[in-house]
């Protein structure tokens, strides 16, 4: 799924959170957001989910814009990893892993699915257990099978790694990067870490609501294909 920010501007009272950003994303990108605390990482990936609407700008997916009609079937083809991995306490992890579905009729067997995430995380073993019961980075694992219980085309990650030892940390991202080729998504990260945001494609630094600096670590997916087989 392709991204893009044309001017986007945000404000809250007093404070102008983002500032006419303009950012593209290539389909199949990974693109790692960094800069400080309060500079804007967040509600970029907010507007991108459509959890937020800009004021000024707009936000397009695949050359279309998202406009209000467009939201609820939009936010249902993301998947959305948060630092605090939100889960709820009193499910099992396959329940956990099912929330999202269970109120929706789908044309997929909810629990099939669920556990065929639950695997390709490593947790293919776990899903009686209750959240509790599991290492913060196994808790994580759990949220990213929830985020892609209908197999979105974009995944959003605020801050992934941001509760996790450094190690940990880096299995998560790794984790992160295969499901992405696994299952063909673009995806977006916040971090703070820069080990996490060098092992993506691309690291956009924002400062008070600007882009101060996009870097490219590696070619963008769509360019490596075209160059032919060199993809690990
Ligand atoms: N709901 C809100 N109401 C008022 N200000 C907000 C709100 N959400 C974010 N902000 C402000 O917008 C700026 C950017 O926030 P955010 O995108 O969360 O930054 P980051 O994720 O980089 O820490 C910050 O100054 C923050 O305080
Ligand atoms: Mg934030």
């Amino acid at each position: 799924m392709g991204v893009r920010l044309r001017g986007v501007t945000r404000r809250y009272p007093g404070l102008t959170a983002l500032d006419a950003v303009n950012l593209e994303i290539r389909d199949g990108e990974a693109v790692a957001i960094t800069g400080p605390s309060g500079s804007g990482k967040s509600t970029v990936l907010h507007l991108i989910g459509g959890m937020d609407r800009p004021d000024e700008g707009a936000v397009e997916i695949d050359g279309e814009e998202l406009t209000p009609r467009r939201l609820d079937d939009h936010r249902r083809r993301v998947g959305f990893v948060f630092q605090r991995f939100h889960l709820l306490p009193a499910l099992t992890v396959l329940d956990n892993v099912m929330a999202p579905v269970l109120p929706r009729r789908v044309d997929f067997d909810r629990r099939a699915r669920a556990m065929e995430l639950l695997e390709a995380v490593g947790l293919g073993e776990r899903g009686d257990a209750l959240p509790s019961e599991l290492s913060g980075g196994q808790q994580q694992r759990v949220a990213i099978s929830r985020a892609l219980i209908n197999r979105p085309g974009l995944l959003l990650a605020d801050e992934p790694t941001g509760n996790l030892d450094s190690a940990t940390g880096r299995e998560i991202i790794d984790l992160l990067l295969s499901l992405r080729e696994r299952y063909g998504m673009t995806m977006v990260l916040t971090t703070h870490d820069p080990e996490v945001a060098v092992a993506c494609d691309r690291i956009v630094r924002l400062h008070d609501g600007w882009i101060v600096t996009d870097e490219r670590v590696a070619p963008a997916p769509d360019v490596l294909d075209r160059l032919g087989g060199l993809r690990p």
